[in-house]
């Protein structure tokens, strides 16, 4: 949906305390396995909450050429599933846009059919890894025709009878193990997932919900075994999806650094393998209340009252980078504005992302004057809690190399920094955040697109 569409600049100013009560747009991780699996599902599948950003809408794209029924009856999506086991050949490219967990993930799940699908996206997705999930698909006897270094496009065919694996997922990635688990689905016999550093655990609580024979067991350090018994039947659902706390960690961490801020952000998923940068936060010194905390489809679910907070320095424990990995760069912006130092370490993955994130967060920094060190897999930032000699006087503008969370974190460090801060597009926030730009409007953020 990108491709080719013209950039479009924005600038963020320093603001006046930010007050009101948001609602997050629906979880991405959660809205695209609803799709995913509503389509695959037998029977009707209902959703609300689901977010509609670009790269959920591909993932609906993808499963309609594959032979769901997917419309939207007033505020629900309702889905008619093909059965498990009875996708259809698409007639062209899937082409994912800029997503990772729908390529990912959809790769998995028809990978293993007896039939050729070919995998697209944009610049972005293009540059990205995509052997972690190949390798798995060709041990369970899947042909891959890829580009240099199993990039994009990726064509895959199953085998007539694909076999079961036992896989130990090399890092730590939801999206591999994802990816392993649905080919599981349409493969006889058991499929095996070790996964040694606990990621997102959406793939396994869903699929239970649709009915799916899956076990999973921790052993006494942590490391887990997840059992799927393929070619079983899923049944449709009817699923409510909470607001997303990636989408959520921008407001919260601009309410936390504009002086005189309190605002109430509400519904935010609060699944323990999601909540690393509240937690991390808090321990900076944060004014998060957690309200209402309840359970609501499974799942954790609380509003947020947050209030600007004098943050200190800390060291982020390694361990925790997997419940917050998306989080990094807007948890960078936070530590611009404590007191004293912040360290974070293995950061190895946040090189794969949308874009080099590691170095966009640095080069961004940099060029908006905050003191940061960027190493192989770790980054230091030095803050200023006043805010002063932040931004760009000159009005340079951040790269962000066509990655949502790169442009909404800068847009954020304008909103408490002495200077302006200027990104190069704002165009892609729509991929996970339509609703960013009217929303932080509405909280009272001066943001607005730079004419051109
Ligand atoms: C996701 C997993 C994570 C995350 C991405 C969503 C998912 O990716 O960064 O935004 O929904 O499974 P990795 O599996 O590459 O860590």
């Amino acid at each position: 949906m990108l491709h080719g569409s013209a950039p479009r600049p924005a600038t963020a100013r320093k603001s006046a305390g930010l007050t009101g009560r948001v609602r997050i747009p629906g979880d991405k991780s959660i809205s695209h396995r609803s799709f995913m699996f509503g389509g695959l599902a037998s029977g009707q599948t209902r959703i609300t909450g689901l977010l509609e950003g670009e790269d959920v809408i591909n993932t609906g794209r993808a499963m309609q050429a594959m032979g769901a029924r997917i419309r939207k009856q007033g505020e629900e999506w309702v889905i008619e599933g093909t059965g498990n086991g009875a996708l259809l050949a698409p007639d062209a490219p899937l082409d994912f846009g800029n997503a990772g967990t729908g390529v990912r993930l959809t790769m998995g799940l028809v990978g293993t059919y007896d039939f050729h699908s070919t995998f697209i996206g944009d610049a972005s997705l293009s540059k990205r890894p995509m052997g972690r999930v190949l390798n798995p698909l060709r041990d369970m006897g899947v042909q891959v025709s890829a580009s240099a270094g199993d990039r994009l496009p990726v064509t895959l065919r199953g085998p007539g009878s694909p076999s079961p694996i036992r896989y130990r997922v090399p890092m730590a990635s939801a999206q591999v193990k994802s990816a392993v688990l649905l080919a599981g689905l349409n493969t006889p016999g058991t499929t095996t997932v070790i996964e040694p550093v606990m990621t997102r655990d959406h793939t396994e609580k869903m699929l239970q919900g649709f009915g799916a024979a899956l076990a999973v067991e921790t052993d006494a350090d942590g490391i887990r075994t997840i059992r799927l018994e393929g070619r079983g039947r899923l049944t449709g659902q009817v699923i409510d999806v909470p607001g997303d706390p990636s989408s959520t960690a921008f407001p919260l961490v601009a309410a936390l650094i504009v002086p005189g801020s309190d605002i109430t952000i509400v519904n935010v998923l609060m699944n323990p393998t999601r909540t690393g940068l509240i937690l991390t936060l808090q321990e900076m010194g944060a004014d998060i209340e957690v309200l209402n905390a309840r359970l609501a489809g499974g799942e954790d679910v609380a509003d947020l009252r947050v209030r600007h907070s004098e943050l200190k320095g800390v060291a982020v424990p390694e361990e925790r980078a997997p419940s917050m990995i998306d989080e990094y760069p807007i948890l960078a912006v936070a530590a611009c504005f404590a007191e004293g130092t912040t360290v974070m370490k293995g950061l190895e993955e946040l090189r794969v992302k949308e874009s080099d994130r590691l170095s966009a967060v640095a080069d961004g920094l940099k060029l908006n004057g905050v003191d940061c060190d960027e190493g192989k897999d770790f980054l230091i930032v030095r803050g200023r809690p006043d805010g002063k000699g932040l931004g760009s006087a000159g009005g340079s503008r951040v790269s962000t190399h066509l990655d949502h969370r790169i442009a909404m974190s800068f847009l954020v460090l304008g909103l408490a920094s002495e200077h302006a801060v200027t990104i190069d597009d704002a165009a892609m926030i729509a991929t996970s955040f339509p609703e960013f730009m009217q929303l932080m409007a509405g909280l009272g953020a001066k943001i607005e697109e730079v004419p051109q």
